[in-house]
C-alpha cells in the first residue's frame, strides 16, 4: 500500500493545487491530511472545497480548532491571530461544519503493524516534537500503545525522528534524507511530513510524503508553486505583510 501523506495547507490554495496536480502522476491508494487546513493563507473555502471534493481523510489541526472557536487564539503571534480572526469571517457555513466533523486521529492497520496519523505528536495533537525530550516522551506513548509509526506535522518542518537501539531519538531533517529511506521495521518512527502552504525550514517549496508500508520506505518530495501569486491573495485580503514575506523565505 502505498500513501500520500501531508499536512499544514493553511489556506494557500496556490500550493494545494500544485500539490494536488503532482499527487495525480504519482502511484498511490489513498490521501491523508494531518490538520491545520485553514489558518494565515487567503483560501480557506478553496482548500476546504478541494478537500471535501476529493473526499481526503482529514484530522483536525490547532488552527482548525481555534477558527472553530473552540479555544481562543492566545498563544499565537499577533499577526496569526489576525488571520484567524480573518477566516472566522470568510469561511462558510458548510465549510465550518465540515471541520467540525473531523477527528483527532487516524489508524492505519499497515504491515508494520499499527500506524498514528496525529497533527502534532502522540502524546498530544497540540505538542510540536522540536526536541529530543519531545521525541522521548512519544516514543514512550508509542510503546505503550504499540504504535509502529507515526505521522505528524505542525512544525512545518518535515524530518524523522528514529528511534535508536537504545531506546533513545536521533533526529534526521529531510535535508538528509535523499530518494527512498529505507525505515528499520524492528524500531519506532516518527515521521514529520512537513507542510504544504507554509514550510518553515527555509526551503519555499511545498512538501509532503509518500510511504510504502511493504517496503517500509519514505520518500520526502518537496515541490514548486506559485508563492507569488498566494503572496498577492495574502495582501489583496488585507492580512498582514509578514504572512505573505514568509512564504518566499521559507520560515
Ligand atoms: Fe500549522
Amino acid at each position: 500500500m502505498k500513501v500520500i501523506i501531508f499536512s499544514d495547507i493553511h489556506a494557500n490554495i496556490d500550493a494545494f493545487k500544485a500539490f494536488l496536480a503532482l499527487a495525480e502522476t504519482i502511484d498511490h491508494e489513498r490521501m491523508y491530511n494531518l490538520g491545520d487546513t485553514v489558518g494565515y493563507g487567503a483560501g480557506p473555502n478553496e482548500c476546504i472545497d478541494l478537500v471535501r471534493y476529493l473526499n481526503i481523510s482529514s484530522v483536525a489541526g490547532n488552527h482548525d480548532d481555534v477558527v472553530l472557536g473552540r479555544y481562543e487564539p492566545a498563544k499565537f503571534n499577533p499577526d496569526g491571530r489576525r488571520a484567524i480572526q480573518w477566516c472566522r469571517g470568510e469561511l462558510r457555513d458548510e465549510n465550518a461544519d465540515w471541520l467540525r466533523t473531523l477527528g483527532d486521529f487516524f489508524w492505519i492497520d499497515s504491515v508494520q503493524g499499527k500506524a498514528l496519523l496525529v497533527h502534532g505528536s502522540p502524546v498530544d495533537k497540540d505538542e510540536y516534537i522540536m526536541s529530543k525530550w519531545n521525541a522521548e516522551r512519544a516514543f514512550t506513548a508509542m510503546m505503550e500503545r504499540d504504535i509502529a509509526i507515526s505521522f505528524v506535522g505542525h512544525t512545518h518542518k518535515a524530518c524523522l525522528w528514529l528511534q535508536e537501539i537504545d531506546g533513545s531519538p536521533s533526529f534526521k531533517p529531510q535535508s538528509e534524507c535523499e530518494g527512498s529511506i529505507s525505515l528499520d521495521p524492528s524500531l519506532k518512527v516518527i515521521v514529520n511530513v512537513g507542510s504544504i502552504g507554509q514550510p518553515r525550514d527555509r526551503d519555499p517549496r511545498g512538501g509532503f510524503v509518500i510511504w510504502d508500508d511493504e517496503q517500509h520506505t519514505i520518500r520526502f518530495i518537496r515541490f514548486d508553486y506559485p508563492i507569488e501569486a498566494a503572496q498577492k491573495r495574502i495582501t489583496d485580503a488585507g492580512l498582514p505583510r509578514f504572512l505573505a514575506d514568509r512564504l518566499a523565505g521559507g520560515y
